[in-house]
């Protein structure tokens, strides 16, 4: 049985595995290599030569746990044929929504113009190396694509003022999303992903009153598909205000946890198997700092199935030194 497994199916306490979000990345100079020659990040991802390699790099170099799928969750909006482009010292940069051009979608057209990202799972599922491995297949959660194709970048902080004013076209769009990040997380199980994570980054930024129609509904119809597909799934609802009522309703098979998330509460009032929650700027510090906060994260789940993670993805900046260092307090804790 996979590690990732162990932890999600089978409950086990008697060891952490590790993983960490963003580990393919800028902090990795191998990395920032490929990058500099392929300044179309889309192109990049779509490259299954490359997007493969890349996926791999983490591996070659850490003993972690899982390989992620180089890819974006902005992948999404791409295959529905709306324009997505990544600015440096920007970020993503969304084209104008046209709800009449994504109707006419269908789904031979999308896995059409994304095919290339399953090839690049099929590649990564395959490699013998792999073997003892999970496979992390992803998508982003319907509220986080949301936000990014009616706001067209980052809300930073906030949404655009009139974020919510066409609940008509906010309604339309939320059910092509969720057709279409069904299609995406079948596509990826099919070749090879046998976990999914759904990465629900503005969850944050709803007032309560929002949260059933833009996210436990959304979601929950997703994470009822993936567990028909005999897969587990993985939710990272993250800064939502309260997890445990997520969990109660959404019952995700793992919860992960961002930094802001009191560890020992969550212990109390979740059952389901928890990931994550250490800062990333941690690993900005130094070994000893970096052993006495881990160690926090490994005392308090000592005794509930607990997958180390980061609580949001690994900073550029990141020495790579650390990222070994993490692992290596984790497997000999
Ligand atoms: O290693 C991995 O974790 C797999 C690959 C992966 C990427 N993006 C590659 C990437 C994953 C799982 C993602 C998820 C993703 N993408 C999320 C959810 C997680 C989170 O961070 O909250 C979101 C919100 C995005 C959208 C996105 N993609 C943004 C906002 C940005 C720009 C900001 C940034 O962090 O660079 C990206 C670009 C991006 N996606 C990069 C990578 C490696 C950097 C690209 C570069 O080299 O410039």
């Amino acid at each position: 049985m996979k590690p990732l497994h162990k932890i999600i199916i089978n409950k086990d306490t008697s060891f952490n595995p590790i993983w960490i979000m963003r580990q393919a990345g800028r902090y990795l100079p191998e990395f920032r290599e490929i990058r500099k020659k392929n300044s179309d990040f889309i192109n990049l991802c779509l490259n299954d030569d490359l997007s493969s390699e890349i996926t791999l790099q983490p591996i070659k170099r850490f003993d972690l746990d899982a390989a992620i799928i180089f890819s974006d969750i902005l992948m999404l909006p791409y295959g529905l044929g709306q324009k997505v482009e990544f600015e440096k010292n920007f970020g993503p940069r969304l084209g104008k929504l046209n709800l009449n051009e994504i109707s006419k979608i269908d789904e031979i057209d999308f896995v059409e113009k994304i095919h290339r990202v399953y090839k690049a799972v099929k590649k990564v599922s395959t490699n013998p190396n792999l073997n003892d491995k999970n496979i992390i297949g992803f998508v982003g959660a319907p509220w986080t694509l949301l936000v990014y194709m009616i706001n067209q970048q980052s809300p930073k902080k906030n949404l655009k003022k009139d974020f919510f004013k066409d609940n008509f076209l906010i309604n339309r769009i939320l059910l092509i999303i969720e057709r279409f990040l069904k299609v995406h997380i079948k596509n990826q199980i099919d070749n090879g992903a046998n976990i999914i994570q759904i990465f629900d980054s503005w969850a944050g930024l709803l007032e309560e009153k929002d949260l059933p129609n833009y996210i436990y509904t959304p979601t929950l119809n997703l994470v009822n598909f993936v567990k028909s597909l005999n897969v587990p799934v993985i939710c990272f609802p993250r800064e939502i205000k309260n997890y445990k009522e997520f969990c109660d309703i959404v019952k995700p098979d793992a919860i992960s946890i961002d930094y802001n998330v009191d560890p020992k509460k969550i212990l109390k009032d979740i059952k389901i198997p928890i990931q994550g929650g250490l800062d990333p700027k941690i690993l900005l510090t130094d070994y000893d700092n970096l052993k006495k906060e881990a160690f926090k994260y490994l005392e308090i789940f000592k005794d509930h199935p607990y997958i180390f993670n980061l609580g949001h993805g690994i900073l550029p900046e990141t020495d790579p030194i650390m990222v070994e260092n993490i692992i290596k307090i984790v497997k000999n804790y």
